[in-house]
């Protein structure tokens, strides 16, 4: 036995329950068996090829070295384009810092603005690694409680009294993850005048930005520069495996963003960077919109199809490619039901308890990352499930 030991932080992470029902599919899978897969965060989509082509350029011309920290200039500047063509909002290049996926930028921030001892508010559920990224730098996360009918939305009139002596800030995400409900631009604004009267910060967590296909697809951006936006490369432009993305700092931030770069990453990847600068081009962004409308399609059928299964939907499913839905009818275990459902019908979801804690053992997540031909066929065997 070896007398060295994990520290202790280690033990308050919680493993992904997905990651069981993931690794039960695999074995089905390997044994021959047909699995269809709605339990990943991200659809089966590749890196358009353009930005491939781009990548593997880059290595050809031996672009592969560090850049600087905050990103190559030129990429900095592509994002701050973006905003102004897309949002019209004006972000100063200075103020995007690229970082390895959105990951990093939380990670990041969390460095930034989090001290030891204190703790940020979020809604629950939410995206479970947020509160791992605190608990790094000794802080907390301290998930409030939300209303499925408010389709999950910290209840803002409530919010100043939440506000403790270690409350340092708040951080949302638009569209979410798994509810993929989508906040209001009036709710942000709300939210940010009660966390800027608490002298707090605000984060959004934009990394679902442009799949929207209800409500207003906008930035919190274009209501204070004062607002920490973290976004990616991951989604709207499926690329997830390049592990790139970008935080959006207030100008007063900078440079204190800009030292934790430098010591946490070095510089996010070369290579991902200059294939990321394709990205930008009016035929990639033509292919990122046709995605959407495939993914806008697949969306439709999934909700129809649980509504006619009867099956509740627990909120508004506006955005990103998620669909969290009430299970508790017909079962009282969330996480039971989905290895049960894997198990007979070879159907892969994941379970709520990965994202919440308050009733999570009623809910699931369906990601509509397969074409609706499977969607459907998913469906027909969770129907086959419930009634037998
Ligand atoms: C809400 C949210 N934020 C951040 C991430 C991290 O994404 P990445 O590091 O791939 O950019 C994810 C990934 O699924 C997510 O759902």
């Amino acid at each position: 036995m070896s007398m060295q030991r994990l520290a202790k932080r280690v033990e308050q992470i919680a493993p992904f329950q997905v990651m069981a029902v993931m690794a039960r599919a695999k074995q089905l899978q390997a044994a021959g068996e047909d699995v269809i897969h709605l339990e990943v965060g991200e659809p089966d989509f590749s890196a358009p090829e353009a930005v491939n082509e781009a990548g593997k350029a880059a290595i050809s011309a031996g672009k592969t070295g560090y850049t600087a920290a905050t990103g190559l200039p030129k990429l900095r500047h592509a994002i701050s384009e973006f905003y102004q063509q897309r949002y019209q909002v004006d972000v100063a290049p200075e103020r995007v810092i690229v970082t390895p996926g959105a990951s990093g930028a939380l990670l990041l921030l969390s460095s930034l603005m989090a001290e030891v001892g204190s703790e940020v508010l979020m809604p629950d559920p939410c995206y479970p690694c947020n509160r791992h990224f605190l608990l790094q730098v000794g802080a907390k996360a301290r998930m409030l409680e939300c209303a499925s009918v408010n389709n999950f939305e910290i209840d803002l009139d409530s919010l100043a009294a939440q506000w403790r002596e270690q409350t340092t800030g708040l951080w949302l995400a638009s569209p979410a993850n798994p509810t993929g409900s989508v906040l209001s631009k009036d709710y942000v604004a709300k939210a940010w005048d009660i966390v800027k009267q608490q002298g707090g910060h605000l984060l959004v967590d934009e990394i679902y930005q442009g799949l929207v296909f209800e409500g207003e697809d906008f930035t919190a951006l274009s209501i204070s520069d004062d607002i920490f936006v973290v976004n990616s490369f991951s989604k709207y432009f499926a690329m997830t495996g390049w592990r790139l993305g970008w935080v959006v700092v207030p100008e007063w931030a900078i440079e204190g963003a800009t030292k934790l770069a430098q010591n946490l990453f070095i510089s996010a990847s070369s290579v991902a960077q200059h294939a990321a600068l394709r990205a930008f081009q009016p035929d990639v962004l033509a292919e990122c919109e046709a995605r959407r409308q495939t993914l806008a399609k697949r969306r439709v059928t999934l909700i129809k199809g649980l509504q006619s299964l009867g099956l509740p939907i627990a909120s508004a499913p506006q955005g990103a490619f998620y669909v969290y839905v009430d299970v508790s009818s017909i079962t009282s275990d969330a996480m039971q039901w989905c290895l049960d459902l894997l198990q007979k019908e070879f159907v892969a979801l994941t379970p709520g308890a990965d994202f919440g804690m308050k009733d999570a053992h009623k809910y699931v997540r369906f990601a509509y990352t397969c074409d609706c031909e499977r969607i459907e066929q998913a469906l027909e065997r969770i129907k086959r499930f419930i009634q037998a």
